[in-house]
């Protein structure tokens, strides 16, 4: 038996204002997404914003339904339409943000294990071109990993 070890690299940002401009801008979309959330059950508002290799941006809000397992995330709400919308692109990266009644929590919001899964696939889509970066947002430190195998370690992406 040997033991082995996992490790993962990741950055933290104190504030928004030290990210590159491209990720402060994606972050300030996935805030501004969580206006979309519909959460009348758990009252807690998820907003996510994609960007694809054209440099569109692609957002989206968790939305919940009286039958709880119809709910979605926002992560997939936002990935699922950035697909349907540019299936011939790549998303390039991530921003997730939630909080109760909108309140964005202190620590970042972290993906559900379904939404990595699928973040997965979408870089495993993209091929060898590019990995897909995440940025988890909380109003007091934000975090950055560069691909989805840093959060799915392990990750099943073919049969
Ligand atoms: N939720 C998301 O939208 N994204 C996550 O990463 C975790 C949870 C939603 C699902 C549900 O509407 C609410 O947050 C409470 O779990």
């Amino acid at each position: 038996m040997t033991e082995k070890n996992l490790n993962i690299n990741f950055q933290e940002f104190a504030s928004v204002e030290e990210m590159l401009p491209e990720d402060r801008e994606l972050v300030a979309e996935a805030i501004d997404a969580m206006k979309g959330s519909y959460a009348p059950y758990s009252h807690f508002n998820v907003g996510a914003a994609v960007r694809m290799s054209n440099g569109q941006i692609v957002k989206g809000a968790n939305q919940e339904n009286a039958a709880f397992p119809s709910s979605l995330c926002a992560e997939r709400t936002a990935m699922y339409a950035a697909g349907a919308r540019y299936p011939d692109k790549d998303m390039m990266s991530i921003a997730i943000a939630g909080g109760v009644y909108g309140r964005i929590t202190d620590s970042p919001a972290t993906p559900c294990g379904a939404c990595r899964q699928v973040m997965a696939q979408y870089q495993t889509k993209a091929g060898h071109k590019h990995k897909m970066s995440v940025i988890m947002v909380g109003a007091k430190v934000i975090w950055k990993f560069e691909k989805v195998d840093d959060i799915l370690p392990l990750i099943f992406d073919s049969i």
